[in-house]
């Protein structure tokens, strides 16, 4: 469903597996676990943390020793395939409660030699479940992207620390139910939040995920707010996508006290979590907040904005600074290897640096001017740029783009300009609307996409693209008075 003043955002099958989980804690933890398979009063299982046993227990009232033990129990079936005799030495100990030393008669060897393959096999073990629970959470992620509709989930640099204190956040007990992640235009909000809501750690403590994007009018970074009179997401459209994603849909026909009260009721019931992206204008605020405010606690509330909520101190905010030195000549070699530029990808690190100094660290700026190399010399694209030096991110922004629109052949320009009306457009709709042949368009995608004015996602089954809310901001404000300009 495409909700009006909700973004429809993308997918895609490009995941980062960033967490894997120690093999020697896994070991550990299955060894407990196996030394508790009678336990009739097991309350906590110490694989419990597993997407597997997430997935063990969803919908059901399945015991918490059941749960561990169907994980397990498919675990040593996999292991029997391959090591027989590890599965059945696991099996004869832990399952049919025989002591080592039968166990060790049985299988016709020492107890010290059983001791050794008992740890031989839940080594194994500990492979196998890891393998699975990687393919678990390849598929939760999947299942999360495609449910959410969620922007495309990129390599970042340098964002370990805002990583893992936003998880911090969210996981920690006493924390402020709301936490707001703010900062310039294109700094990496979305990006990060993005990043965090598919960590393992949250499917553990929340009972689900939501993400509501409130689009913005266009309007240019760092200028405060708009002074706009109705807000982006209303609150019904707020309330109906949450329904809709916590799987209520038979509510949505119903007044909007009655689905305000029934989302309340499911929010206060157990800990959920909702991320609002770009929630920017005074009137979203004012509208927003006391809903969210409402609906928090045990359920948390994230949100990004390019303005500063710590006028609120209930509110938590954590501002995203630009990426250090070695991480922008991380994200730009990266970039560069991307787009099959060898010579920025393999730059000495004094001409990453002389990138740095012009453009700061500011993720999307980069990207935008790594992509500018395609087209001109390193030093061209910086002396172009020199004249925004110092001044402020908005400015920036304008220089850069408007470097971008002179390197741009008219159906680069002609196919840019229809994207705004073809956000998470297909090959299909962008030949209708821009009006080019295919090989046309297809030349004028690349350009745009190497220039990363355009993002290209999905697979090669359904393949679309999308813009940037900046460079919309910046089509719309000022390519179309450049057009008429030219
Ligand atoms: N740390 C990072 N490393 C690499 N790329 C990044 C990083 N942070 C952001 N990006 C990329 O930079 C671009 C801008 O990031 P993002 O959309 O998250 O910015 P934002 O702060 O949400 O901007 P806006 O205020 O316009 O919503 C995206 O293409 C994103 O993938
Ligand atoms: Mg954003």
């Amino acid at each position: 469903m495409l909700v009006r003043g909700v973004i429809a955002t993308h997918l895609t099958k490009n995941l980062v597996m960033d967490t894997e989980i120690p093999l020697s804690k896994l070991q550990t933890d299955i060894h407990n676990a196996l030394k508790s398979w009678h336990d009739p009063h097991l309350d906590t299982s110490s694989l419990d943390y597993l997407q597997l046993y997430q997935q063990a227990t969803v919908g059901s009232s399945v015991s918490v020793r059941r749960a561990t033990n169907e994980i397990l129990l498919e675990a040593l079936e996999t292991l029997a395939v391959e090591h027989e005799h590890s599965a059945n030495l696991l099996r004869l100990h832990f399952l049919d409660g025989m002591l080592m030393h039968a166990v060790a008669n049985r299988l016709n060897i020492g107890q010290s030699t059983a001791y050794r393959k008992q740890q031989e096999a839940l080594h194994q073990l500990a492979l196998i479940i890891q393998a699975k629970e990687n393919q678990a959470r390849i598929e939760y992620q999947t299942h999360l992207e495609k449910r959410l509709r969620l922007p495309p989930n990129p390599q970042l640099f340098g964002v370990e620390d805002r990583l893992n204190g936003l998880l911090e956040a969210l996981t920690a007990p006493a924390t402020s139910w709301l936490t707001s992640v703010e900062g310039l235009g294109g700094i990496g909000k979305t990006a990060l939040v993005n990043a965090v809501i598919r960590r393992p750690e949250l499917i553990v403590e929340f009972q689900d995920i939501a993400w509501v994007s409130a689009k913005t009018r266009a309007f240019f970074p760092g200028m405060g707010f708009e002074n706009e009179t109705s807000p982006a997401l209303t609150v019904e459209t707020l309330i109906d996508t949450l329904l809709e994603q916590f799987n209520q849909t038979a509510l949505l026909t119903q007044s909007p006290q009655e689905k305000k009260a029934a989302l309340i009721r499911l929010l206060k019931q157990a800990p959920y979590l909702i991320v609002v992206d770009n929630l920017e204008t005074m009137i979203d605020f004012q509208t927003l907040l006391p809903v969210l405010w409402e609906i928090a606690n045990p359920s948390k509330v994230v949100l990004t904005s390019r303005h500063s909520l710590h006028a609120y101190p209930e509110i938590s905010c954590l501002t995203l600074a630009t990426l250090s030195p070695v991480d922008t000549y991380a994200l730009i070699r990266y970039e560069a290897k991307m787009r099959g530029l060898p010579m920025l990808a393999n730059a000495v690190e004094a001409d990453l640096d002389r990138i740095y100094q012009v453009v700061g660290g500011n993720p999307l700026a980069l990207k935008l001017v790594a992509g500018q190399t395609a087209f001109l010399p390193l030093s061209q694209v910086l002396d172009n740029l020199r004249v925004a030096r110092g001044k402020n991110i908005s400015e920036l922004y304008t220089y850069i783009y408007w470097q971008d629109w002179q390197m741009l052949t008219e159906p680069a320009r002609q196919t840019l300009l229809i994207m705004p009306l073809a956000q998470e457009g297909i090959l299909k709709h962008l030949l209708v609307l821009s009006r080019l042949e295919p090989s046309e368009l297809h030349d004028a995608l690349q350009q745009l996409a190497t220039l990363s004015l355009v993002q290209v996602e999905g697979d090669l089954e359904d393949r679309r693209y999308s813009i940037h809310r900046l460079t919309e901001t910046f089509l719309l404000n000022e390519a179309i008075r450049w057009q008429s300009s030219v």
